[in-house]
């Protein structure tokens, strides 16, 4: 178990079901989390307070996930200097370009570390999540390595099956 940390956070309960993808894959690491709803518009305050004291709570990195007009990354980057990656969600009428562009061009200082839109960001945010904090724990490096090589066994049983049947 990593003695670190991760802070969930969702710009609404709309953004659950896709941000489950990012807990999934800590799990498969064993590292802990912890999952809010807070809004960059919604609830400021709110993501200002989680933001500022991540660190002091044992946070190693932050995971924000929003669509729309999506502020939450940048807010939380600009609240702390941990780590922070952001998930575009396919909302609204332009189904995440418009997330993937707000969470992406952040200003030169703040930096987000932006996945792919939808679910396959939210669990990519999770694996990232460990490696970031794998930098600085061995049994979790050696974790991610394993999961590297059943994911290629995996392909190459597939690729096995499907040279069979032709
Ligand atoms: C964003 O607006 C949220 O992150 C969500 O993706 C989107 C729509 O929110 P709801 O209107 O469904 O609460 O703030």
């Amino acid at each position: 178990m990593s003695s670190k940390k991760v802070l969930i956070l969702m710009g609404s309960d709309s953004d659950a079901k896709v941000m489950e993808a990012a807990a999934l894959a800590l799990d498969r690491f064993e590292i802990a989390y912890e999952m809010h709803i807070a809004s960059a518009h919604r609830t400021p305050d709110k993501v200002r307070k989680l933001a500022r004291e991540a660190r002091a709570n044992g946070f190693g990195v932050v995971i924000a996930g929003a669509g729309m007009s999506a502020h939450l990354g940048g807010v939380v980057a600009a609240n702390t200097t941990l780590p922070v990656i952001g998930v575009p969600m396919a909302a609204g009428a332009l189904q995440g370009v418009d997330a993937l562009l707000s969470t992406s061009q952040m200003p030169r200082g703040i930096p987000v570390a932006t996945m792919a839109v939808g679910p396959a960001g939210a669990y990519n945010a999770g694996l990232l999540s460990a490696a970031i904090l794998a930098t600085g724990d061995e049994a979790l490096f050696e974790k991610l390595e394993a999961f590297r090589r059943e994911m290629a066994e995996k392909v190459e049983e597939k690729d096995a099956a499907l040279q069979r049947r032709s």
